[in-house]
Order: C-alpha cells, then sequence, then structure tokens
C-alpha cells in the first residue's frame, strides 16, 4: 500500500501489514507485549481453542481525521466487551492495561496502514484471544495466547449510502436462548455461516434473526444489530440472545441527542409494518439501511421508504457518528481517543 493505493476500492479482507502484537499468558500471568512480522502462530494440536472453541475476538476501527490523527473510537468498550466473551467461555480475561499495550504498539507499528482522511477507508483492528493448552478431556485451557492485527479496508458502501434487503430466517438460529449469542466467540458465526452464505446467494445483504425461543421477536440481522425508526422514536431490540453492539449503544445516544425517544425493548416482527425507517447497525458499517425485510414462511414484505435512499433520520445519524470518528464533528462524549 502506499500513495497509489486505489482506497475507495479496497475489499474488506486480510492484509499482512507487517506487524502484529501478540501477549501470551502462562502460570498465572501475562507476559511482554510483543510485535511480530510473521503472521503465523504455532498452535498445539490439541489446544482447547481448537477442539472445545475457546476463542473469542473483536472488531474496532483506526480512523484518520483531516488534522492526520489517528483516532480510536469506544475501544474501552471493546476490552469490556472481550473480557466478557473470554468469561463466558471459562477462558483467562484480558486486563485493559494489556489490551491497550497491544493497541498502541499495533498502531505505532502500522501508522501507514491507517488510510488517509477523506477516502472512507479505515484500518480494522482485530483483537484475538484463544485457549492454547494442550487437553484431550473437556476442560479449559491454563494457557492464552492474544494477538492484535490490523487490516486497511475500504469504504463499506463502495457505490454510495444506499438501503439493502433482508430476509428472516426461521430454518435455523445463530444462537440457542441461553447460549453464547450475547458475546462475541466464533461458535456464533460458525452456527450463520451456512444461512449467511445461502441469503447472499438469495440476493439478500443478510438474514434477520427472531429469538430463538419463541420466533416472534425481532433478534439481530447477520453480524449487526437491528434498529427501527417509528414516528419520534428509536427502538432496537432487547433480547439474551443479541451481542451488545457498541455502534448500536452510539446511535442510541446520537439519537436522544436529535430529540428522537429511544426505546429497548422486544419488537415483534410485525411492528416492522408500523416502521418508518429501519437499518443493521456495527463497526463495519456504522448503519446500513434497509429497504425490504421479507419473510417468505409468511408471504410478507416489509418495506420503508424509498428502494433507491436512505430515510433522513438514518443519513443523519451516520452522518453524525462518521463525522464523530473522522474528527469533523466535536465529540462531545468521549469516545474518542487520539493516538
Ligand atoms: C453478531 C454481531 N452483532 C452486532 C455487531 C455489531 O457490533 P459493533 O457495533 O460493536 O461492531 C457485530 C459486530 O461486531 C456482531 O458480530
Amino acid at each position: 500500500m502506499n500513495a497509489n493505493t486505489d482506497w475507495a476500492t479496497q475489499p474488506f479482507a486480510y492484509t499482512n501489514t507487517g506487524a502484529n502484537v501478540r501477549c501470551s499468558f502462562s502460570n498465572n500471568q501475562w507476559g511482554e507485549v510483543t510485535v511480530h512480522a510473521d503472521d503465523i502462530i504455532p498452535v498445539h494440536i490439541s489446544a482447547t481453542c481448537l477442539h472445545y472453541g475457546q476463542e473469542c475476538f473483536e472488531g474496532l476501527k483506526a480512523y484518520r481525521g483531516k488534522d492526520n490523527a489517528i483516532r480510536m473510537f469506544r475501544w474501552k468498550d471493546n476490552a469490556a466487551r472481550l473480557n466478557r466473551s473470554a468469561a463466558r467461555i471459562a477462558m483467562q480475561e484480558v486486563p485493559e492495561e494489556v489490551f491497550e499495550k497491544c493497541l498502541r504498539a499495533l498502531i505505532e507499528n502500522n501508522k501507514d496502514f491507517v488510510p488517509p482522511y477523506g477516502t472512507g477507508a479505515t484500518m480494522y483492528i482485530r483483537p484475538l484471544l484463544i485457549g492454547t493448552t494442550p487437553r484431550l478431556g473437556l476442560n479449559r485451557s491454563d494457557d492464552y495466547l492474544f494477538v492484535m492485527f490490523a487490516s486497511p479496508v475500504g469504504p463499506y458502501f463502495k457505490n454510495g449510502f444506499k438501503p439493502g434487503n433482508v430476509v428472516v430466517e426461521r430454518d435455523t438460529d445463530r444462537a440457542a436462548p441461553l447460549g453464547t449469542g450475547a458475546v462475541k466467540v466464533g461458535g456464533n458465526y460458525a452456527a450463520a455461516l451456512n444461512t449467511t452464505l445461502r441469503v447472499q446467494q438469495e440476493g439478500y445483504s443478510s438474514a434477520m434473526y427472531l429469538d430463538p425461543k419463541e420466533k416472534t421477536y425481532i433478534d439481530e440481522c447477520g453480524p449487526a444489530n437491528f434498529f427501527a425508526i417509528k414516528g419520534n422514536t428509536y427502538i432496537t431490540p432487547t433480547s439474551l440472545s443479541i451481542l451488545e453492539s457498541i455502534t448500536n449503544l452510539s446511535l442510541m445516544r446520537l439519537a436522544e441527542h436529535i430529540g428522537l425517544q429511544v426505546e429497548r425493548r422486544q419488537i415483534l416482527l410485525e411492528e416492522l409494518a408500523e416502521c418508518d425507517e429501519a437499518a443493521q447497525c456495527g463497526t463495519a458499517a456504522v448503519l446500513s439501511p434497509i429497504y425490504s425485510v421479507t419473510d417468505p414462511a409468511n408471504n410478507k414484505k416489509y418495506t420503508f421508504g424509498n428502494p433507491d435512499e436512505a430515510g433522513a433520520v438514518c443519513t443523519k445519524l451516520y452522518e453524525m457518528l462518521t463525522g464523530i470518528q473522522s474528527g469533523d464533528i466535536e465529540d462531545e462524549f468521549g469516545w474518542i481517543t487520539k493516538f
């Protein structure tokens, strides 16, 4: 990547930037943070991450501002969520100081891979925690490896900020009612992978999952939270099986800031008929407006506004949040750390 890189068309794909950061936990303590050029890690064939799913991860981004400074958005929330994930699957938690040391070392060693201001491209950061103790019987690991790597990624909306279409999934669940849906562990993504590939082949941007117990309330859209605008209210589901999205938490604050009511509650699928706008939200896209939600089992299709244009509230929230992330809009909320 260099001055001639076409940032606008960069895919969301892995690039070896030449520097990843690691920290190991063994003998009951965290070791030194080390920087590596090699992007291969040696893992024991019987490690718990390979057999018993002791793996969790995070996703966050570094943004380049007009002032050329590198900004991180709410990274402490990612660090805290990583630990909720770790605790849920009996893994060692990563102290916030270790997370921060790794993040600083990663950014310091990958400055040239944070794309220029104004391109819409960003540097995606993937923290990953795995259990490395060899076990044959089902047990937790005593040893852990925490890795952080970075990859520059192009803008999510390569053809403009346009609405997409989602489809209600009734044949599979990504999470169980009291399972691991509320945390970011690899198994959730494996459970949803076939469905994701199938709905994409059918032309949808993602699958909408309903609550796995009753299949009546909206849960999430693929790897993103769901919200809708109903009159003067921002509504978003509560459920024990959805991942609490840091983007969604931020959009809720911004919605309040512009005078909307915010309701976090169970949302019946049928309530979509009364909504004016709908969207998926997450770090990758910030927010991705939805034009239609198709429910094939009931031969129903809920639509929102115009198929070619995002609604006014979604557009406003998107501009506010991306503006804060790039530093164009002053951060009144304490979300930004300059690195
Ligand atoms: C299942 C799931 N839901 C929601 C989100 C959005 O979360 P965030 O806004 O913190 O990126 C993600 C992405 O991390 C996800 O994987």
